[in-house]
């Protein structure tokens, strides 16, 4: 590794999931401010400024919308350096009030999505023998969430599993796969459903005593993107403001 590259992301390329909203915009904006090429996806419309080269519409929860995204990025990006998945969803509910159909939304989008992703994405950040793997977790996979998380909790958990079964058997083929695990970061997933007493409750938790900024995790990302990870692999990131100490 060359010293003056050790945290450089120049031309690389890139898939950034969930980039209409939150860290995901974050993530893909950061990644072009560092001369990354970026391709974004979500199921909603992507600001201009986090576009990248192309914006593509993702649902999740479709595997054929999984595989068409990988296929467009890689027409686009001629090939892919790595793999940034921010998008999931989130349904506050009691458990009481858990519908079958709300459960299985949230299993498809949130753990058969990214399995159909990395999957799918596989071969090509083989070919470089460098590819690299962001997925994000939850502060809620460690804690079991709180009220009204439970089944997201459960996805979150299993996201976690599936970054490290990725991380052992893909290593040989020179793909790193890493998880980042936010506590409270200031965003719409932070806010929906929550009142502001039970926010400001959750935040006093964390010793530094705030929310992250979206960037303050995106900047997270890019270290695990970049070559000075290159010895990281299978790795958890607490982001979290030392709110859960592990
Ligand atoms: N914000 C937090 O405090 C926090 C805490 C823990 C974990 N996280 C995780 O960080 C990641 C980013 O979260 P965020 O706070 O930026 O959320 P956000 O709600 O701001 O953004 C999530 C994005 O995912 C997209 N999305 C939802 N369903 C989709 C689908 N079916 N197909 C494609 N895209 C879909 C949304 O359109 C949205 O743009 C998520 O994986 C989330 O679980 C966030």
């Amino acid at each position: 590794m060359q010293l003056s590259n050790c945290f450089s992301l120049q031309n690389k390329r890139f898939l950034v999931t969930g980039a209409a909203s939150g860290i995901g915009a974050a993530t893909a904006e950061l990644l072009v401010a560092a001369g990354a090429r970026v391709v974004t996806a979500d199921l909603n419309e992507v600001a201009q400024q986090c576009r990248g080269e192309k914006s593509l519409r993702l649902d999740l929860g479709i595997e054929a919308s999984c595989l068409e995204t990988i296929h467009e990025t890689i027409a686009v990006l001629g090939g892919l350096d790595g793999l940034v998945h921010c998008a999931a969803m989130i349904r506050r509910e009691d458990i009481d009030d858990v519908t079958e159909y709300s459960m299985q939304r949230q299993f498809a989008v949130n753990m058969a999505g990214p399995f159909h992703l990395c999957r799918a994405a596989r071969p090509l950040l083989a070919k470089g023998g460098d590819g690299r793997i962001v997925l994000f977790t939850s502060q809620g996979a460690h804690t079991g969430g709180y009220v009204g998380s439970t089944i997201y909790a459960m996805t979150k958990a299993a996201v976690i599993a599936l970054g490290k079964s990725l991380a052992r058997q893909w290593a040989p083929e020179g793909i790193r796969v890493n998880m980042i695990s936010p506590g409270a970061a200031d965003t719409p997933m932070l806010r929906d459903g929550t009142s502001s007493a039970a926010l400001d409750a959750f935040l006093k938790l964390a010793p530094l005593g705030r929310a992250g900024t979206p960037f303050e995790v995106a900047a997270c990302a890019a270290f695990l993107l970049s070559p000075a990870a290159a010895y990281v692999t299978g790795h958890t990131l607490d982001v979290n403001g030392g709110m859960l100490m592990r």
